[in-house]
């Protein structure tokens, strides 16, 4: 956590006016260890309605309920397998998201007319106290603070630049943890099954649950509007590349002259002609994926707003570890060279 600062978290009054507001049917964005939420109280159906207008996010994608105390988790859910709460006990306050068939207590609106939730207890100091502060039984559903389709917002910047003065608080938790969103699993039907990986890896719920876990193929996920296939995606075109092919894609694209941001991992030598060339730029990202990740969203973002007209990506290592980024990075790609 060495990157954040919790600049609000100082100011306590703050996080009790965001309380106040929400509880006013307000809308506020709040840091989670994973990227940036815009939150709702769920009780209010106009604010539920609100995040999906200033989204722009069709009604029936379902949101995230947030909520404080794992003692909670039955006022949320039903019928709660065994497996969930080992998972819930053992991951929460922390970035994974339970899919399990929803209690009356959750309304329609905020599952996108589904009788399932999901459901995770966030790990950032903020998020945490703005749901103590709004009481118990209560619960904030929120998206990531991004519009629909584009890249999550990992700072309190990111969301002022998408959303300015539409919404009525952001609180500022500094750079997120994570950097990249929940792992989310659906508990339904006695079997768990990733259906989008995240912040925590495979081989972790495996090694907690003692079994092999199920990673649903992102094409054939509909519910889980994250599975997409153009989402988190950046404006400026983004190409995957495998490592042994990036130098002879670069040379090419400048060849084109087009204007390129290469963005790799590995310890390469890079040629001369193309270090210094004026129309490649070469961004040096950490070679393990949990920094990787931290960094992921706040690079693509950054690269957005130059004047790069192609962004190439080294293509991540195929290994476990890297499975949510390498997921991020081919949904939010355009091309992908072998
Ligand atoms: O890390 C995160 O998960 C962040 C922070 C703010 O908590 N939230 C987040 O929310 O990424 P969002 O709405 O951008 O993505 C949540 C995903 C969506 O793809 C949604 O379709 C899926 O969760 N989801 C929510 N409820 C679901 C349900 N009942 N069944 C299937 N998918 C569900
Ligand atoms: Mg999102």
């Amino acid at each position: 956590m060495s990157k954040s600062h919790y600049s609000d978290l100082g100011t306590p009054n703050k996080i009790t006016r965001a309380a106040e507001n929400l509880r006013k049917g307000g809308v506020v964005a709040f840091p989670t260890e994973t990227v940036y939420g815009l939150g709702a109280d769920i009780s209010q159906p106009e604010a539920i309605k609100k995040i999906f207008e200033i989204k722009g996010r069709p009604y029936n994608h379902p949101l995230i309920v947030h909520f404080a105390k794992l003692a909670e988790l039955d006022f949320w859910a039903r019928n709660i397998p065994q497996k969930a709460l080992i998972l819930a006990e053992h991951f929460w306050p922390g970035p994974l998201t339970l899919i399990l068939p929803k209690s009356k207590h959750v309304p329609l609106n905020a599952t996108g007319g589904q009788n399932t939730v999901g459901l995770r207890i966030p790990r950032h100091p903020i998020a945490l106290q703005l749901l103590t502060e709004l009481g118990s039984h209560k619960a904030i559903a929120a998206p990531s603070a991004n519009r629909f389709g584009f890249i999550s917002p990992t700072t309190a910047d990111h969301v002022k630049e998408t959303f300015g003065d539409s919404i009525d608080i952001i609180l500022d938790g500094g750079h997120c943890e994570v950097g990249l969103e929940s792992t989310i699993v659906s508990c339904l039907d006695n079997e768990i099954t990733v259906l989008r990986p995240g912040g925590i890896s495979v081989s972790q719920l495996e090694s907690v649950l003692k079994q092999r876990v199920t990673i649903q193929p992102h094409n054939r996920v509909i519910r889980t509007s994250g599975s997409l296939v153009s989402h988190y995606a950046t404006i400026t075109p983004l190409e995957i590349c495998h490592s042994k092919s990036l130098f002879a894609r670069a040379c090419d694209l400048q060849q084109r002259k087009i204007r390129t941001a290469i963005v790799i991992w590995g310890k390469h030598e890079i040629d001369i002609q193309q270090k210094t060339s004026k129309l490649l730029h070469y961004i040096f990202m950490p070679d393990n994926p949990i920094e990787f990740a931290q960094n992921l969203y706040t690079t693509l973002r950054d690269l957005d707003n130059k004047n790069f007209q192609q962004i190439l990506v080294e293509a991540p290592p195929d290994n476990p570890e890297w499975l949510a980024i390498t997921d991020r990075l081919t949904r939010a790609s355009h091309t992908f060279h072998k």
